[in-house]
């Protein structure tokens, strides 16, 4: 159900087959990540011709701590600044390795990708709406503070519509029976409608609003995110909503002690520094969970999990 299976977007898994991948990550983390190297001699291969460092330095990590070997596109050094196509840059990927990862601007790429190449193509973000990797190791954060998904009241707060690992997350929401979602963006970025009918069709009880006051108090999770400056089509936009929230140790003095706080990171100006010496702070937990989450996923999809 894993092996050998490009993964695209967080809607092609199944809640079980979710629940797999958490249950390989448990051992991975009850094993200190020494899981062996079952991976050893093969080769994985980073193709990011977008900025990263978690998405791209954690895959890294996480293959070589299953024994693999790396090799890193870099996309200003390639051929591609000769003008070769992402196309041609990807076959010879193929050609060499046998996992590739790719993170790009345009929608649609890990698609393309896993069309080009024979061996599997994992999507480290494309575009504004898929970004499956990180709800994977969303959703398992949530799981293992709270140890459970279903019945929570999840705020996601922040640029809902060009934010792909907002989406995402609430794409992977879908899959369990959270209580409810509370869609907290300023109305220019709230959710595209594929999203809001995927909600809909699912029968999700969901709360869109402005207002972040209107929900602190009934949230077990708030998902913070940067409004994503360089996807707006005019930055004369992006300056009237910046700043639009700021979540600070005194805005959640009226939260549950018992919420916590997630971020995929990059931060900006959204969170404050003052919430992480707070009992609040998950987001570096979440950054954390990143290397045995990808482990668990690039071995299974490799088949040796
Ligand atoms: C996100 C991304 O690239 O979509 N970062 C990440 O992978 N953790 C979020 C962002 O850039 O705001």
């Amino acid at each position: 159900m894993w092996k050998f299976r490009d993964v695209i977007s967080i809607l092609d898994y199944t809640r079980d087959e979710l629940e797999h991948l958490f249950s390989v990550t448990d051992v991975i983390l009850e094993r200190s990540l020494d899981v062996g190297k079952p991976l050893d001699g093969k080769i994985v291969a980073t193709a990011f011709i977008e900025p990263s460092t978690r998405t791209r330095l954690s895959f890294e990590t996480a293959a070589k701590r299953l024994g693999a070997e790396v090799i890193n596109l870099e996309p200003h050094l390639s051929s591609m600044t000769k003008g070769e196509s992402l196309t041609d840059t990807l076959r010879m990927l193929d050609d060499y390795a046998n996992l590739i990862v790719i993170r790009s601007p345009y929608e649609g790429s890990a698609k393309h990708a896993a069309d080009v190449c024979e061996h599997p193509v994992i999507n480290g973000g494309d575009g504004t709406q898929h970004h499956p990797t990180q709800a994977m190791i969303d959703l398992y954060t949530i799981r293992k503070l709270k140890g459970r998904i279903d019945g929570l009241e999840v705020g996601v707060l922040g640029d809902l519509k060009y934010g792909r690992a907002a989406a995402s997350f609430i794409y992977g929401l879908t899959k369990f029976n959270v209580k409810r979602i509370w869609l907290i963006s300023p109305e220019p970025l709230s959710p595209r409608p594929e999203l809001m009918d995927r909600l809909k069709r699912m029968n999700v009880d969901f709360v869109k609003t402005e207002n972040l006051e209107e929900a602190v108090e009934d949230l077990d999770i708030l998902y913070v995110t940067r409004i994503q400056k360089e996807r707006f089509p005019d930055p004369a936009e992006y300056e009237k909503l910046r700043g639009s929230y700021v979540i600070t140790k005194k805005l959640l003095s009226r939260a549950s002690e018992d919420l916590k706080v997630l971020h995929p990171l990059p931060r900006v100006d959204e969170l404050s520094n003052d919430v992480d010496d707070t009992p609040y702070q998950a987001y570096f937990i979440q950054a954390k969970l990143g290397v045995p989450v990808r482990m668990a996923l690039i071995g299974l999809v490799l088949g040796v999990f």
